[in-house]
């Protein structure tokens, strides 16, 4: 498995992944287009095998802060211990001091115990923040 920064040949295969994984709510193609190509401010880090890209992550860069906004794993890859290690490769390829916050769905038990697992804590809830009216659990980490 290799961990690289990703480049717009990735659009393609993040996007096949982004539908599969999240169906009805997942982000149009442009979204993703902007993820990668807008640089200053954001990161997408991917995770692949010799043979194809199997998961991704994507950043945001605030004022002392970090937003994880997106972050998947290949259904067929999953719950193989790979979430966990692009998280951690994120987690520790940011600066020191960071705040990193993130919103994952109140349903959503695998992001909410992958997050938790790595020392993520429950901050907020934002009432029917999703477009299918489920809330968002705002979870926070302190990078020391
Ligand atoms: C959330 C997601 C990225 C986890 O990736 P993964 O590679 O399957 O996770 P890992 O195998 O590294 O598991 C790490 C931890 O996450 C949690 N977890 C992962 N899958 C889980 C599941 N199906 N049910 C409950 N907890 C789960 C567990 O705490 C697990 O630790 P454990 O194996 O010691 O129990 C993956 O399920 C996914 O892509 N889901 C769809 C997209 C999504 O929900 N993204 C996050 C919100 S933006």
């Amino acid at each position: 498995m290799i961990i690289r920064a990703s480049n717009e040949n990735d659009i393609t295969r993040i996007f096949q992944i982004e539908k599969s994984v999240f169906l009805e709510s997942a982000w149009f193609r442009k979204m993703i287009v902007n993820e990668l190509l807008k640089k200053s401010d954001r990161y997408t880090w991917i995770i692949e095998n010799e043979k194809e890209l199997i998961g991704y992550c994507m950043i945001r860069f605030g004022p002392g802060e970090v937003h994880l906004i997106n972050m998947a794993i290949a259904p067929s890859f999953q719950q193989k211990g790979l979430g966990r290690k692009l998280l951690q490769y994120f987690l520790n390829n940011i600066p020191k001091d960071s705040s990193v916050f993130l919103e994952v769905k109140r349903g959503n038990l695998p992001g909410i115990n992958l997050y938790l697992d790595a020392g993520f804590e429950d901050i907020a809830i934002r009432e029917k923040y999703y477009e299918n009216g489920e809330d968002a659990i705002v979870m926070h980490l302190k990078i020391s």
